[in-house]
């Protein structure tokens, strides 16, 4: 994003292969069960409830588990709503940016507790991190994988430093799980965008052993431009546009962003799924945590396009376009 957003960055509609016919048969989501109000921040931090509320959309969020744990919870659910078994998984891509350990991969033990066969491996592009692992999944298919888990899991209050006001409000726990399908019958990722943009790593990290440092401000404006750019680069090479979308579904960092990016987009607010208010910053869980909450309230029809868009450390930035439905 230093010269054009975008230089790095691929664009999955005009003139690259489509990618192979999959469908989304199962979603799936876990949270810890510890609750961490807005309130409970005011009780012993320099901040408020308004303040954290009208700069951010979250009022609550949840801490607690591991990010093995949540992903197994979440990825159970979507197994059973997708009715497949774990021994008929091929292929687990987990997304995310807090492992339970250095070593081995933790969809290691995710693969092992669930009881899934074939290939596994972790995935880390931070928020924008469950959109590269779709993508992933699906191109596989072409390698002849046919029934994938696609997991989005983080334990980001791991790594925030809960003193700090500016970061502890906004970081949070949870997953998120997808059951992908190998089909020829369906298009299922219309188009996609994955970039990064390294010379803006200073803005966001976290070195080992230690907490996120972020500059927020800057996130926030990088954020809006990396997420229009790319969303805008995905529309443009399918042939669609803003109005076509059924459901946006961003990564939940900031209402703010969210907002700001619907509107360059000209989606109207009521077409974006929303979560951060309980969940928070859930980092890879984000996406498809909403997602999966817009699929329980009966929000997606067949046919109908779903416009995912992240962006997260690195700089990272992700967009696909899927069409919902078999
Ligand atoms: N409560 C009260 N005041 C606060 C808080 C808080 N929790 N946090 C910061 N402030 C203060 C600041 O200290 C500052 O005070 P000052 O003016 O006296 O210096 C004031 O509020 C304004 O601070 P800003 O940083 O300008 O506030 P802003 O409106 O930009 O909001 C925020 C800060 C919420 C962090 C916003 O910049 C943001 O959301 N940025 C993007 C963050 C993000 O998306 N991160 C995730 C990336 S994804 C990933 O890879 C994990």
């Amino acid at each position: 994003m230093t010269a054009k957003q975008g230089a790095g960055a691929c664009s999955g509609g005009a003139g690259r292969p489509r990618l192979p016919g999959a469908t989304i048969t199962g979603w799936g989501t876990a949270l810890p069960d510890t609750v961490v109000t807005n309130a409970d921040f005011e009780a012993r931090l320099d901040t408020s409830d308004a303040w954290i509320a009208e700069r951010t959309g979250i009022r609550e969020r949840h801490f607690g588990g591991t990010t093995s744990g949540l992903a197994v919870e979440a990825a159970r659910r979507a197994l059973k709503v997708a009715g497949v078994e774990a021994e008929e998984i091929d292929l687990l891509v987990l997304s995310t940016t807090t492992p339970d350990k250095t070593v081995p991969a933790t969809s290691s033990a995710v693969h092992a507790e669930l009881g899934c066969r074939g290939a596994a491996f972790d995935l880390n592009a931070a928020c924008a991190g469950f959109v590269y692992a779709l993508v992933t999944a699906v191109s596989m298919f072409q390698a002849g994988f046919s029934k994938a888990l696609v997991i989005g899991a983080d334990t980001l209050s791991r790594i925030t430093d809960m003193e700090d006001r500016s970061t502890a409000v906004l970081f949070a726990d949870g997953a998120g799980a997808l059951v992908l399908e190998s089909t020829p019958d369906h298009e299922l990722v219309l188009g996609h965008d994955l970039g990064l943009d390294g010379s803006l790593l200073p803005i966001l990290y976290c070195d080992h052993g230690e907490y996120m440092k972020m500059e927020g401000k800057e996130v926030f404006r990088r954020a809006v431009r990396a997420t229009v750019e790319s969303a805008e680069s995905v529309l443009s090479a399918t042939g669609t546009t803003g109005d076509d979308i059924a459901l946006f579904v961003p990564h939940q960092a900031n209402k703010r962003i969210i907002d700001a990016v619907a509107q360059r987009l000209g989606l109207d607010e009521s077409r974006s799924a929303i979560v951060l208010d309980h969940t928070g910053n859930t980092s890879s869980a984000s996406i498809p945590l909403a997602l999966s909450e817009a699929a329980d309230a009966e929000r997606l029809n067949d046919g109908d396009l779903v416009l995912m868009s992240g962006f997260g450390a690195g700089m990272t930035w992700a967009t696909a376009l899927l069409r919902w439905g078999r």
